[in-house]
């Protein structure tokens, strides 16, 4: 295997469920607990800006409606998408990808950018996503791009091949390690559920580093671990992470 120079601990979301998922603020509320690895969400506006969310629509965490693939830049930027967590956050904006590859470079900590297109917009979210990463981190550790649609990982490839690259698992679906090979990825990432020891010793015989979403429980963390896990995602930021391992 290549050398691998990720942290095992990585912030779901920017700092889990204690700050309003993929906002800045949830960068800090992550950073503060001691993470130096984060893992966000990202798509693009109408007019192809990048920037984080996690749903296909607006309502849950934000004041905006419908989907965000009908909107320009200019109209996300003016959401609040603090209030629906709670008043200290109030009018928190929604980040662009740009703010967040700021945050990362100035307190040297690493991204996991899951490339999460609004339906239909895969190829041209992978694309555009791998462009601009390899544009704001030029130099610097890169971020790993991952994602649950090998079309988005796809176009991400062809357009920046040189950015390290991950397959996303829910479920360990006929084919997915021809798929992975076919992304040329550097880990795959699944739901801690699928992942066991046997799994792990088999993607590090491909070569390829095992990564899971989103452990909660400091048991299965410990038993993980014990298995040879590289990376951890997690939202229980206040209860496991760099200080608890
Ligand atoms: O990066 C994978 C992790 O975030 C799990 O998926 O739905 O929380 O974005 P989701
Ligand atoms: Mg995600």
């Amino acid at each position: 295997m290549k050398p691998w120079l990720y942290p095992l601990w990585l912030a779901h979301r920017g700092a889990g469920k204690l700050a309003p998922e993929n906002t800045l603020a949830a960068f800090r509320l992550g950073g503060d607990f001691g993470f130096r690895a984060f893992e966000c969400d990202v798509k693009l506006s109408r007019d192809g800006e990048a920037f984080l969310l996690h749903d296909d629509t607006l309502e849950r965490t934000s004041n905006g409606q419908g989907s965000p693939a009908g909107l320009d830049w200019a109209a996300l930027a003016r959401l609040d998408a603090g209030s629906w967590h709670s008043p200290p956050y109030a009018a928190e904006p929604l980040p662009r990808f740009a703010q967040i590859a700021a945050f990362c470079q100035a307190n040297a900590c690493m991204l996991n950018v899951e490339i999460k297109p609004c339906p239909g917009d895969e190829a041209r979210t992978g694309a555009a996503v791998a462009r601009e990463a390899a544009r704001l981190w030029a130099g610097a550790l890169p971020p790993l791009l991952s994602s649950f649609k090998p079309e988005a990982l796809a176009a991400a490839r062809d357009a920046e091949p040189a950015l390290p690259r991950a397959l996303l698992l829910e479920e360990l679906w006929h084919g997915w390690p021809e798929a992975a090979a076919a992304l040329d990825v550097v880990a795959v990432i699944t739901d801690w559920q699928l992942m066991d020891r046997a799994l792990i010793e088999r993607l590090h015989a491909r070569g390829w580093r095992a990564l899971v979403y989103t452990v909660n429980d400091a048991s299965v963390a410990e038993r993980l671990i014990a298995d040879g896990i590289d990376g951890i995602i997690t939202d229980a930021v206040d209860r496991l992470g760099p200080g608890s391992s």
